[in-house]
């Protein structure tokens, strides 16, 4: 979603210092040596169930051979045009859009293009705003399942009529929208398909019934009237980024939860914190669940902004939400694994002026896939993340009633307002964290920060080492490497790049970019080669215009870390945002998803003119645009980016 609703992502003003000091890109190091030496041997026993192996997936961890990353395609030029650009000998397919039906045994209603489908056929279907997504192998390279986040709904182009008559019907079927989907596919003969019906097709949406796992599971600030006991939850939302565990099992971040809530006139000092305000941002499924109204249901909002987990191998597992890894507006979770096979689970909160997290588990990995480590993100430590002007950071310890924590009563209450528990340990403010990449290769931690024009305006917090620009429109890429094994409590770091156009004359837009220019990066992926996938999310309000007029629509550009080269690989179409990359294990098929294109600047469409903006992927003269995964192959079918 583009995040242009300033007020709700800058809740926090809380008087952690501001060091003002400048980034110093000379800093860089060169990251990767062979990637040979890096092939992580406790993959190799999971690889054949879960398509890890020589995957770079889980973490980001590189198996490939010892050849330094390359890239090997030729660069596409900057476009503004309604569709997808690949490079020449590449072929981009628009697969399972928005309202496919996922192949739910029995119950296959087709996509009707006049928003005509009812929310129980949306329940069965794709669902809107495609996000995160990860492949599953079930046959290697040949059949998987393609797990993936639907983020968000545009009710304007969702329900025939878009939010006039608002009603019970069209509550339930936004809420049918969001969530998380698992759909079969197979490739056959010369393209992908989805298998249909299957027993694996699965749909989460924002009514399926949820557990909690972790120091939250039954606390008190967790418990309504519906769930006196605090352990089960209905629903995820704003599912943004994910990714794929060791184990075999899906991590999802619930973003922006608080914008579907509605709040009191004077919301109490903890909404606030939580940007919980009166109305949200207006999608008022409080006016026909009451659920959603926190001031009827004041701890509701409580039970949402945490990593889920899903086992898609699985069809009858029950998701589990992991509390112990903190509560935040997550983008995503993203797991590293130390020497004695302990997970470790960095997190950002996609929120201006807010934090980089990291989860050490107290147990090992076990073998046996997710029914084997149903508990492992339970129990451990939860830090939060202070960079330093020297190019040096500390993990900070989050436990309850030591330290700056003392006034909280127990480890339930710092999961749940680990906003403040953040503030009250002095965490650096960030700009905005989205997804993270890990390169095991190299063992550096890589985070997107996409953006902050809030950033030493008057009133928010000045720049610092980390955060360098004030009125940061353009955004940077951040990386640590952990002192010693990734349980380490300190790290040095340094910036991948600050983003922006070389050419602009203002000097907080220019950037450092070598290779092709860019802007907010949002979305970034490792590759078994080692190649970083980059991909943006300007603001449709932006793009094209002023400081980033040469840069185009947003786009997925393949990034080389030993030399910091950036080349762009993929535009997409108008308003849209590239985000979610993932292979099949012989990387000759990559998933990425196409979300909402044809966005407005309010982000509700005009349901009388659904097509204003863009109707890819259909281009049907009467239809309306869809968010879909394309599917990217090689002519030749070789290894993408090669
Ligand atoms: Fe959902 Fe931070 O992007
Ligand atoms: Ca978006
Ligand atoms: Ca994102
Ligand atoms: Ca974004």
């Amino acid at each position: 979603m583009a995040k242009d609703i300033a007020a709700m992502e800058d809740s926090n003003r809380s008087a952690n210092p501001s060091i003002h000091d400048i980034s110093d890109p000379a800093r860089r190091v060169v990251l990767r040596g062979g990637l040979g030496a890096a092939f992580a041997p406790w993959l190799a026993p999971l690889g054949a169930a879960t398509g890890l192996a020589g995957c770079a997936q889980p973490g980001g961890e590189s198996g490939a051979g010892a050849a330094a990353p390359r890239i090997g395609f030729a660069s596409v030029p900057a476009s503004a045009a309604d569709r997808v650009t690949v490079p020449e000998g590449y072929t981009a397919t628009p697969f399972m859009p928005w309202g496919e039906a996922i192949g739910i045994v029995g119950a296959m209603p087709a996509f009707r293009d006049d928003a005509g489908n009812t929310a129980a056929e949306q329940a069965l279907q794709m669902g809107m705003h495609h996000d995160g997504v990860h492949y599953f192998a079930l046959d290697g390279s040949r059949r998987g399942l393609l797990v993936m986040n639907h983020e968000y709904a545009d009710d304007g182009l969702l329900h025939s009529g878009g939010m006039a008559n608002w009603n019970v019907e069209k509550v339930r079927k936004s809420q049918a929208a969001h969530g998380v989907s698992v759909t079969e596919i197979a490739w056959q003969g010369d393209r992908w398909q989805p298998v249909r019906p299957s027993r694996y097709a699965r749909r989460f949406t924002a009514t399926t019934p949820f557990t909690v796992g972790g120091p939250a599971a039954g606390h008190a600030l967790m418990k309504t009237a519906a769930d006196p006991a605090g352990r089960q939850v209905l629903g995820t939302i704003n599912n943004c980024a994910s990714s794929l565990t060791p184990w075999g099992t899906y991590l999802s971040g619930e973003e922006n939860f608080a914008y579907y809530f509605n709040a009191a006139e004077q919301p109490t000092p903890h909404e606030r914190r939580w940007g919980l305000r009166k109305g949200g941002v207006g999608y008022r499924w409080h006016e026909h669940d009451p659920r959603f109204d926190a001031v009827q249901h004041p701890n509701e909002p409580n039970r949402f902004g945490w990593v889920v987990e899903i086992d898609p191998f699985d069809p009858q597992s029950v998701p589990v939400k992991r509390t112990a890894l903190g509560r935040a507006a997550h983008e995503g979770a993203w797991v590293a694994v130390t020497r004695d096979r302990r997970a470790v689970v960095y997190s950002g909160e996609d929120a201006r002026f807010e934090y980089i997290y990291k989860f050490v588990s107290r147990d090992s990995i076990r073998p046996g896939g997710g029914a084997a480590n149903a508990t492992l993100l339970d129990h451990g430590t939860l830090y939060v993340a202070r960079f330093d002007a020297d190019g040096r950071g500390r993990w900070l310890p989050m436990v309850a009633g030591t330290g700056p924590l003392a006034g909280f009563a127990d480890q339930g209450e710092v999961v749940i307002r680990s906003r403040q528990a953040s503030d009250a340990l002095g965490a650096t403010k960030m700009d905005r964290p989205e997804w993270l990449a890990i390169d095991a290769a190299s063992r550096w931690v890589y985070c997107t920060l996409t953006n902050n024009s809030s950033r030493g305006q008057l009133g928010f917090p000045g720049v610092d080492a980390a955060n360098p620009r004030a009125n940061n429109v353009m955004g940077q890429i951040i990386r640590w490497k952990e002192d010693g094994d990734f349980d380490g409590e300190t790290f040095e770091w340094n910036h991948l790049v600050l983003a922006g156009d070389p050419a602009n004359e203002r000097a907080e837009a220019k950037g450092n970019v070598k290779g092709d220019v860019f802007a907010c990066p949002d979305g970034i992926s490792f590759d078994a080669r080692g190649t970083l996938w980059v991909q943006t999310d300007m603001g449709p309000t932006v793009m094209n215009r002023g400081e980033m007029a040469r840069i185009g629509n947003n786009q997925m550009l393949a990034c080389d870390v030993a030399t910091g080269e950036m080349r762009r690989f993929l535009v997409g179409p108008v308003n849209c945002e590239i985000t979610g990359a993932t292979w099949t294990p012989d990387g000759r098929t990559m998933f990425v998803n196409i979300q909402h294109p044809g966005e407005t600047p309010s982000e509700r469409s005009e349901p009388a003119e659904p097509r204003r903006f863009s109707n890819w992927p259909d281009f049907r003269p009467d239809g309306r645009p869809r968010s879909a995964t394309v599917v990217i192959r090689k002519l030749d079918g070789g290894v993408i980016g090669s």
